[in-house]
């Protein structure tokens, strides 16, 4: 028998057009509502896992560092895989992102799509996609997202093994432009996971669960008949509505910066003045705009006049988590 398993995957981070903000279980990471997100291409975690009989403990570098805190949380999340596979051997993982970590970039869905992926197929569970999601979700809510294809829809689900992802369009179903507006490259200060024991907090948290499910299905529809202006409409009322969540939570959550307050405000103008692009932000300060590719040349134009930008990526809707053959070690 061998004494070593191996597996490499790749993932990409998802951006939701409807979020995940505030939590019913906080052990399990199930949601207070269903979500819905798309995968975005250009942005991308490749985890290389390998469990050996030989390792003494855990070995775990993201990024090329060993950060205490955040490799707790991956061997919480490598015990519950080796449970399953009913195996006690201590793994290797390194992890690379092409991207800041901890930004508002979603790292952690990225990140623990692609450990979860990799290390169950290092062990040779075979699960099924649904299985995966859900396995994924336990190590960060929104890394379900980042499992199956495309536009992906979380169902909240009543426990765990109802609260999984599904893709609800593939990639290629629309054509969109996402570009991530990189304003700085500090790190957030609150990670989403302590923001959302604060949500409820909020006296406005009660109305916007009661109006989700609507603003999900009405989502679905716009999607579906790729009607951009109704579906960028709800996309920035959905992200205002959340950031005022944050803001109206006790003690008050402020992601932004004086720079995302002059993004929305020229996003909007420039709406006014006839082109079509909206805009949506996670917990952190970096705006995603959204437009048609087809109108990704003009907008691009505009955005470039915008000063103190550091970098602008450009998304399409993409692939979910997949394995490959180049391992990192
Ligand atoms: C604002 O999935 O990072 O990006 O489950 O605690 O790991 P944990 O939280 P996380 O929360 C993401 C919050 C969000 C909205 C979203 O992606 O839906």
């Amino acid at each position: 028998m061998k004494d070593k398993f191996k597996a490499t995957a790749l993932a990409h981070p998802n951006l939701a057009f409807i979020k995940y903000w505030g939590k019913k279980d906080e052990q399990l990471n199930l949601p207070l509502n269903g979500s819905i997100s798309v995968n975005l291409s250009n942005l991308l975690t490749t985890t290389t896992v390998e469990f050996s009989k030989l390792l003494p403990e855990d070995q775990i570098k993201i990024n090329g560092q060993e950060n205490k805190k955040e490799n707790l949380k991956v061997v919480k999340h490598l015990d519950l895989i080796r449970k399953i596979a009913g195996v006690k051997w201590r793994a290797r993982v390194v992890s690379e992102n092409n991207f800041p970590k901890a930004s508002g970039l979603a790292s952690s869905a990225s990140g623990f799509a692609a450990l979860t992926l990799a290390a169950t197929a290092a062990l040779k569970l075979k699960l099924s996609e649904r299985k995966l999601t859900i396995l994924a979700r336990l190590g960060s809510g929104s890394a379900c997202r980042s499992i199956p294809a495309g536009f992906v829809e979380w169902k909240k689900g009543e426990e765990s093994e109802t609260s999984y992802a599904y893709s609800i369009f593939p990639a290629h179903h629309w054509q969109l432009s996402i570009m991530a507006l990189i304003l700085k490259s500090e790190e957030k200060k609150i990670s989403s996971s302590d923001g959302h024991r604060l949500a409820q907090t909020s006296p406005f948290f009660k109305t916007r669960l009661k109006n989700i499910d609507h603003r999900l299905f009405l989502l679905k529809s716009y999607l579906k008949k790729r009607d951009f202006l109704n579906f960028g409409k709800m996309v920035e009322e959905e992200a205002l509505e959340m950031h005022a969540i944050m803001l109206t939570s006790r003690p008050s959550l402020i992601y932004w910066e004086p720079k995302t307050i002059e993004v929305i405000k020229f996003i909007q103008k420039i709406r006014t003045d006839g082109l079509p692009i909206f805009l949506t932000i996670d917990a952190g300060a970096y705006p995603f705009l959204i437009c048609e590719k087809k109108n990704e040349v003009a907008v691009l134009k505009w955005i470039k006049k915008i000063e103190g930008i550091k970098k602008i990526i450009i998304n399409y809707p993409s692939e979910g988590a997949k394995l490959i053959d180049n391992h990192l070690f």
